[in-house]
């Protein structure tokens, strides 16, 4: 893996742009919309842990998810940790975590983000991805353009290894995009995410350059 520093990436239609705090509270508002951060934001452990309850229970599932989004709906709350991130970008603090802010190209027009971070629990070239579109402007390749740079990024400049993710079942709009990238289905397991009162599965999936460079997609 080399060490090299984050930069801006261009594609046809939307420029991935090293964060600045000028575009966060609109990334925080598109991640606030249930549509986005059920399916993005898993609720994260600490608060099964503080509040004592079970990832099994459906139940426990909405009592934590609630405490979650109260804490996530809350700018006063949340805003320190993004000047937090910004900051920590722009002073190279963490050059193992990479995000971009995705704006239409050549405007101000933030509609989304892409990230690729270290896996918790595994070495540091081992990495996770994440990506939101604001939902008026999904179901136009934006997050496949968006996702297809930073992978290109990732795999041929950077040079990670491997890329272990997943995506809900019922998420198909995401794990299409990992079969566009060239990624491998590899099973499914049990999340915390749920809907109508089942909890869901997630499929698992790990791509790598070799795979990356060699997806179908690029010849169509
Ligand atoms: C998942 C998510 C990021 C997809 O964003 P998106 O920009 O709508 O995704 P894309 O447009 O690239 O791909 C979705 C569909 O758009 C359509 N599309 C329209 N124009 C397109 C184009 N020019 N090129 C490619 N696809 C296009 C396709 O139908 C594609 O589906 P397909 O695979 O059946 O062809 C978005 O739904 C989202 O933010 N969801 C909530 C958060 C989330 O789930 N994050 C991922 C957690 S794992």
């Amino acid at each position: 893996m080399n060490n090299i520093s984050s930069r801006d990436l261009h594609t046809d239609r939307l420029d991935l742009r090293l964060p600045s705090m000028g575009e966060q509270h609109r990334l925080w508002e598109i991640l606030c919309l249930e549509e986005v951060n059920n399916l993005y934001f898993p609720t994260p452990d600490r608060i099964f842990r503080k509040y004592e309850l079970s990832k099994d229970n459906i139940n426990d599932l909405k009592e934590a998810r609630k405490i979650f989004l109260t804490q996530l709906n809350n700018w006063e709350r949340q805003g320190p940790f993004y000047k937090a991130k910004v900051e920590s970008v722009k002073n190279q603090e963490d050059s193992s975590k990479f995000t971009w802010s995705v704006f239409l190209k050549d405007t101000d027009i933030v509609i989304g983000q892409v990230t690729c971070q270290p896996k918790d629990n595994e070495p540091g070239d081992i990495r996770d991805v994440g990506w939101y579109i604001d939902p008026i402007y999904q179901g136009k390749g934006y997050a496949t353009e968006a996702a297809t740079a930073m992978l290109d990024f990732m795999f041929n400049e950077v040079e990670i290894s491997k890329i272990e993710t997943s995506a809900a079942d019922y998420n198909c709009n995401s794990w299409k995009i990992m079969e566009k990238l060239g990624f491998k289905y590899t099973g499914n397991y049990i999340s915390t995410y749920y809907m109508d009162d089942k909890i869901l599965e997630c499929k698992k999936y790990f791509g790598t350059r070799e795979l990356f460079n060699n997806r179908s997609s690029k010849r169509r």
